[in-house]
């Protein structure tokens, strides 16, 4: 038997690596912010639903010199999210940074003509593969010192946006029901884990990345999903000073 021995030599500080986790990372937006964050030397998991898909967005982001992984993750599939979450506590203990990106868009109907079957399809993703992948990785974000939680929403969330007939945002959600009351649930999602977690230090805010060109809406959108990464970024390493319980895009706040 070995005799246990004591070091006297001080130990260094250091600051611990940080981890996040990305939804639907091997593509669009949520692969551009997994490159940034992955760029300030933070370990980033990709997470996708294929295995092919996931393994080549992380291979791709390590040539720029980033610690990234791939970790299989279905965020409508719970076996899958929890298998996802017991693989990040094996490997790393905790979580500092989640990223709700994962999501589907709908196809386009007047709200009359849309059946409840074609929310709850778009649900099943966009909110509740969210609360999904949340609960499951909270107790990993809780034994983080400075976790933070981004929900990647949108305008066509806001109501007061979809209230003004006026707004550009009225018109384009006049045919996408499913997918634009799932980002204002994702918005109430967002305050209401906000509120609960505001006293543990845990920052949950949703953002809006503006109009990327992205396979979502077929490369319509004016902005690069890099453009659109930025703000989630930015939350995602906010300060402990930082806001919370918030709906904002790269240029402020937006009203709910
Ligand atoms: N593009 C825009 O203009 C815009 C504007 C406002 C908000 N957003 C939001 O930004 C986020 C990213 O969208 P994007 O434009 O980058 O779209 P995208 O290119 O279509 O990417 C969506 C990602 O989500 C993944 N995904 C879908 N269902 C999944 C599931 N069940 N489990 C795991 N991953 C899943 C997709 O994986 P697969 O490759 O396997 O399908 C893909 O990686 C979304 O939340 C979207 O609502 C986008």
């Amino acid at each position: 038997m070995t005799t246990p021995t004591t070091s006297t030599t001080p130990t260094t500080p250091t600051t611990p690596q940080k981890t996040a986790l990305v939804t639907g990372a091997n593509k669009g937006i949520g692969k551009e912010t997994a490159r940034r964050l992955a760029a300030l030397g933070i370990t980033v998991l990709i997470g996708a639903r294929d295995a092919e898909r996931g393994r080549a967005a992380a291979e791709e982001l390590r040539a720029d010199g980033g610690d990234v992984r791939f970790v299989p993750l279905d965020v409508t599939d719970e076996i899958s999210v929890r298998a996802a979450a017991e693989r990040i506590e094996a490997a790393f203990g905790r979580l500092d940074i989640l990223v709700n990106n994962a999501a589907i868009a709908s196809g386009q109907q007047k709200p009359s003509e849309t059946p409840a079957a074609a929310l709850r399809q778009v649900y099943e993703t966009n909110v509740f593969g969210v609360v999904a992948v949340t609960h499951a990785m909270l107790p990993l974000l809780r034994r983080s010192a400075a976790a933070r939680i981004v929900n990647m929403s949108s305008e066509l969330g806001s109501v007061s946006h979809l209230a003004d007939p006026g707004s550009p945002w009225s018109s384009y959600s006049s045919a996408l029901l499913p997918y634009c009351t799932s980002k204002s649930a994702l918005n109430a999602i967002t305050v209401l884990y906000a509120n609960e977690l505001r006293a543990e230090g845990i920052l949950v805010n949703a953002v809006s990345p503006g109009y990327c060109a992205t396979d979502l809406n077929r490369h319509s959108g004016p902005r690069t999903p890099a453009e659109g990464a930025a703000v989630a970024v930015d939350l995602a390493t906010a300060g402990e000073d930082g806001p919370t319980g918030t709906l904002r895009s790269e240029d402020g706040p937006i009203p709910w």
